[in-house]
């Protein structure tokens, strides 16, 4: 790497993105935010926020002139628009650093779930892109338990399915501290890094802790049906496994848009 390097962060707003836009700052590599509204965008002073929507990869090429290498986050729940999102990237940048999911099997050409097949259709569509590429699969994030908050403030019941469903859940924190290495740093080139927390932990005792954290008695009831989370059951994310028979067979998902709360995706 060298000090002139740009580096455009994708998904900066986000629970990983905004980590890593704030452990770059202050490394020589010079950092570009990329936004769909910068003015709103909170992003610390001093750094380029530029305004671009993946969803409209005409936005994109000025925010990549530059650029070096990009951290890509994607925010849909298909591969449609990642043709064209790379086409332009690969225009201007070198390298890119994609933040993909645990679930992505191998083995498989067709993956059990939506959620890990457009994960594993984004690694397929960069490796073709001629882009030098990394990936950082990660397990779940632990900012998902944030979906519970409105039922914690209620009345203290978490109300969801699979209490005993048990994951090595991964803090924003330090999916951003690897990204922020890869980011900086050579050598990564065609590596795929498999990113978990420290420790295994089923949604009981995730509900467990928070209460312990916040001071009050928590409960989880395992009868429920689960919490509005914009349609999608994220349960599974980042650890989706494959359903027994999943056939070696691929194809990307047909065309649809995400329809979720702020493009959340799982
Ligand atoms: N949750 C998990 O367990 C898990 C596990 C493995 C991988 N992942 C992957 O990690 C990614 C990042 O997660 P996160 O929690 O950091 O995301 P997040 O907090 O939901 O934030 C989504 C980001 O995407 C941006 N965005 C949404 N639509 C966009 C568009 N059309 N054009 C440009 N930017 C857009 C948002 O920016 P603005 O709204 O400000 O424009 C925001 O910065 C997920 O999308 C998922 O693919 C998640």
């Amino acid at each position: 790497m060298t000090e002139q390097s740009v580096i455009l962060v994708t998904g900066a707003t986000g629970n990983v993105g905004r980590q890593v836009v704030s452990q770059l700052v202050g490394t020589r590599a010079a950092l570009r935010a990329l936004a769909r509204d910068p003015d709103s965008a909170g992003l610390p002073d001093g750094i380029e926020v530029v305004r671009g929507d993946l969803s409209d990869p005409g936005t994109l090429e000025a925010c990549l002139d530059g650029v070096d290498t990009v951290f890509l986050v994607w925010p849909f729940l298909t591969a449609e628009a990642a043709p064209a999102v790379l086409e332009v990237a690969a225009k201007h940048a070198r390298r890119i650093v994609y933040l993909s999911s645990m679930g992505v099997r191998d083995d498989l050409e067709e993956q059990a779930d939506p959620i890990n097949q457009f994960h594993a259709d984004l690694e397929r569509l960069i490796e073709e892109s001629g882009l030098e590429r990394t990936f950082l699969r990660s397990h779940t994030f632990a900012t998902n338990a944030l979906w519970w908050a409105p039922q914690i403030r209620a009345d203290g019941v978490v109300r969801e399915p699979y209490g005993a469903a048990a994951r090595p859940v991964t803090h924003e924190r330090n999916i951003a501290a690897v990204a922020a290495r890869v980011l900086t740093s050579d050598g990564h080139g065609g590596a795929t890094y498999r990113l978990t927390g420290p420790q295994v932990l089923t949604q009981v005792e995730q509900v467990h802790i928070i209460g312990e954290a916040i001071g009050r008695a928590l409960r989880f009831d395992g009868t429920g049906a689960g919490h509005d989370h914009g349609g999608r059951d994220h349960r599974n994310a980042g650890a989706h496994v494959p359903r027994m028979g999943a056939r070696p067979r691929r194809r990307l998902p047909p065309a649809r848009r995400v329809a979720g709360p702020r493009g959340h995706v799982c």
